[in-house]
């Protein structure tokens, strides 16, 4: 049997109207997961709502992948814009994703307060040993970067032109439990990681994509950019998945 794309939303505006394209739909659950498995031009794709955030991601990730085996993970969504250049309704690709949310924090003694842009990033991935003390604690304080499958990555690239709400560009997108509204901060994470666009899951099921070998890609429109006033439009979710739609009826296509 044909192996399934997966297509992950974390919020029912995110997935139910890519549910809707699907045929002969059956619906199965796991926490906090709906996964609607149906077909789209005659091949299996399965739609996984996933609810918000790394944990309910990473948790849908690997149910998705052991019970349905797809042969590719295309997270999307809504994110919120750190390059001001970037404007609400235009749609970052990720060529990488990082959890902008792993810190180490350097010493500071009672009474020196927290000072967030001093944080040190900390790799999880880079040792089996502590990350926070001991041998193998300076190796983690890296960024661990999660690339784009590079099939997927060209087959988005060669559908853009069919995006009409705004322009569709490769960059970083960054995934933590935030919603940063410190423009300080957010130039911070910017200039120091690289990041376009922010959000809550990406990062998380590219990280479990990764450890069982499953090609991925993250899509994310920008709902909201706090660096050019671009006001929140929930509008947004549903234009990417109409993009994310031309990326699978095109990888479809090339299978
Ligand atoms: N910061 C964080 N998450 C955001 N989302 C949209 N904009 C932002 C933002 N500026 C997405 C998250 C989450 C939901 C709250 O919306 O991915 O699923």
């Amino acid at each position: 049997a044909l192996q399934p794309v997966m297509i992950q939303g974390p919020m029912p505006i995110e997935a139910e109207f890519f549910a809707s394209l699907l045929k002969d739909v059956r619906i199965e659950k796991a926490g906090q997961a709906t996964f609607y498995l149906g077909r789209l031009n005659g091949y299996p794709i399965v739609v996984a709502q996933t609810g918000k955030g790394l944990e309910n991601t990473a948790a849908a990730t690997a149910v998705g992948i052991e019970r349905y085996h797809p042969m590719a993970i295309i997270n999307q969504g809504t994110s919120g814009g750190h390059d001001p250049t970037l404007h609400v309704g235009d749609i970052v690709l990720g060529k990488r994703s990082v959890n902008a949310s792993n810190f180490k924090t350097p010493f500071r003694d009672k009474g020196q307060g927290s000072a967030p842009l001093d944080w040190l990033p900390m790799d999880l991935l880079a040792s089996a040993g502590s990350a926070g003390e001991g041998d193998s604690a300076k190796d983690a304080e890296r960024i661990r970067y999660y690339l784009a499958d590079s099939e997927l990555l060209a087959i988005a690239n060669a559908v853009k032109a069919s995006y009409q709400r705004g322009k569709v560009v490769e960059g970083t997108i960054a995934s933590g439990n935030f919603w940063n509204n410190e423009l300080d901060r957010i130039a911070w994470l910017h200039d120091n990681f690289g990041t376009s666009t922010e959000e809550m899951e990406t990062a998380a099921a590219a990280q479990i994509a990764h450890s069982y070998g499953v090609p991925f890609l993250g899509v994310r429109v920008l709902s909201n950019n706090l660096t050019n006033g671009g006001h929140y439009d929930p509008s947004t979710a549903k234009d990417c998945q109409q993009f994310v739609q031309r990326v699978i009826e095109q990888l479809i296509k090339q299978n």
